[in-house]
């Protein structure tokens, strides 16, 4: 069977995506008998391309680089594609808005609605709408995958609900957004403020917004999707208090480290005894500390469970092929 594969959104994630499907076709293929085609793409900035026997992906990459799709273009909106198309997964790309969650939300339901899964890295349906998505999933009898919406590829959420399950989290802490690390990790090796969040930006890292990241907001999104998916919580954003890295200078790094310490933002949930609380903000944490050598844009998260004490992952937090990879990684799980 050919998995017919729409995109919404084709910007870093999607065009990660699509570099690791052209490159991996044969491996996949052969080693998971994975056969697929992209057959539909769009994007606010380049159109819609739809061709039910798939779309060149060479094509598509070279396109968004000049700015506009050129094969089999349709009139279609996002949305209008989502449910005319002929797919059986819409991978939801676009960009990411913490106040309304849309259009993501409009877009993840068109698409449950018509009977196709979702896949999406975006963080907007799952920290705002989980339950709501997740219902319309079970009630479509689709699925609603997420693992790209915290620390991209690295397989956090499979962690905690495949391979933990069975043992109970109480809490999660760590390290949750990329550019926030990297940005901390370049003033201390003496760039700017402005020039780091630049290079984090170049690199992919940073929101199309980077207001998202360095005032917290994507790692309050973070805690808000660990606390409500593998922990079974009901959180709203509004319930984790929030403070980013705006305030931290290049002397309060140089200071820290004098002291034998870095700043880190800190992202964590906790539940105790049905005591729940959750919070993100920065912490000078010890050199000793194990979140102290996480540097760049790797991130570190610790679940702590009543079967197994303490279990840290550490992986990329961001990134363009880091971020594609977990969409494949939901591509292989459904
Ligand atoms: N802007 C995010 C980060 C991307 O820097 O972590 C990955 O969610």
């Amino acid at each position: 069977m050919k998995h017919k594969i729409a995109l919404v959104g084709f910007g870093t994630v999607g065009q990660g995506l699509c570099e690791i499907l052209d490159k991996k076709r044969e491996y996949l293929l052969s080693r998971y008998s994975y056969d697929f085609d992209i057959v539909a793409v769009s994007d606010v900035r380049f159109g819609t391309s739809y061709h039910i026997e798939g779309l060149h992906i060479p094509t598509l990459l070279k396109d968004a680089h000049n700015g506009s799709f050129t094969q089999h273009l349709q009139t279609w909106d996002a949305e209008a594609m989502i449910r005319e198309a002929e797919a059986s997964v819409v991978c939801e790309l676009a960009f990411t808005d913490l106040q309304t969650g849309q259009p993501a939300i409009s877009h993840c339901i068109a698409a449950m609605e018509t009977g196709k899964h979702v896949v999406t890295s975006n963080k907007g349906p799952a920290a705002l709408a989980y339950a709501e998505m997740k219902a319309l999933a079970d009630k479509k009898n689709v699925q609603f995958l997420i693992e790209g919406t915290v620390m991209s590829g690295t397989p956090v959420l499979n962690l905690a609900q495949s391979t933990l399950a069975g043992a109970t989290i109480s809490a999660a802490k760590g390290i949750l957004n990329g550019t926030t690390n990297y940005i901390l990790s370049q003033m201390e090796e003496g760039m700017s403020y402005a020039d780091a969040l630049a290079m984090a930006q170049d690199l992919g890292y940073a929101e199309a917004d980077p207001a998202g990241d360095v005032e917290g907001y994507d790692a309050r999104a973070k805690v808000t999707i660990l606390a409500n998916v593998v922990m079974g919580m009901n959180l709203k954003l509004s319930d984790v208090k929030c403070k980013g890295i705006t305030e931290i200078t290049t002397k309060d790094i140089q200071e820290a480290k004098s002291s034998g310490a870095r700043w880190k933002l800190i992202g964590t949930v906790k539940n105790e005894n049905g005591h729940i609380s959750a919070e993100v903000s920065p912490e000078m944490v010890p050199m000793t500390h194990p979140l102290a050598g996480i540097m760049g844009a790797t991130n570190a998260l610790t679940f702590s469970t009543d079967l197994m004490g303490d279990i840290t992952i550490v992986g990329a937090g961001a990134g363009k092929i880091e971020t594609g990879f977990s969409i494949l990684t939901d591509l292989l799980t459904l």
